[in-house]
């Protein structure tokens, strides 16, 4: 699937997907970014309704941080194992600013959130906002990450 839309207001997105970018920004204080004082938030919506937040958590060895995206998605298969995921938001803030701060996904991030998708056999939106700070809504993990590597490559089975 290839597929998204971009959106030049927040208010031009539908009600669950504002309401996960609420939810997202309230989650934004708890990043801990003071290297690079870029804090970063992600929400995701579990297909019952659970909204599971992350946010970037960084260390002195820098190497051993880890993305806000890839905070929320291994907290949804450790405490909501099994449950589907439909849809994860990022966003982020400089420390020294008021205005939200473009936000799109790191490599390692979009490679989690295909074997995520993979595992569920079904698609889920991902929306952040991109330089111009219009929002991108994609249809799939998988738009973001065109020739992909994942266990198809492997060989083996899901
Ligand atoms: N960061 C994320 O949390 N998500 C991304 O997709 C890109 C980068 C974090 C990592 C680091 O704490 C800070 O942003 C600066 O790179």
């Amino acid at each position: 699937m290839n597929d998204y839309t971009i959106l030049k207001n927040e208010n031009d997105l539908d009600g669950e997907s504002k309401a996960l970018l609420q939810k997202a920004e309230e989650a934004l204080p708890n990043a801990y970014a003071p290297y690079s004082n870029f804090h970063v938030a992600a929400a995701i919506l579990l297909s019952d309704g659970t909204i599971v937040t992350g946010t970037n958590q960084e260390n002195a060895a820098y190497p051993s941080g880890m993305c806000a995206e890839r905070v929320a998605l291994f907290t949804v298969s450790s405490q909501h194992p099994g449950k589907m995921i439909k849809k994860l938001v990022v966003l982020a803030r400089l420390a020294t600013q008021t205005e939200l701060a473009p936000a799109s996904s790191c490599g390692a991030c979009r490679q989690v959130m295909l074997e995520f998708e993979q595992r569920q056999g079904k698609p889920f939106e991902v929306i952040m906002q991109n330089q111009d700070r219009h929002w991108v809504k994609t249809a799939s993990a998988e738009t973001l990450l065109p020739f992909c590597f994942s266990n198809e490559s492997l060989q083996v089975r899901k």
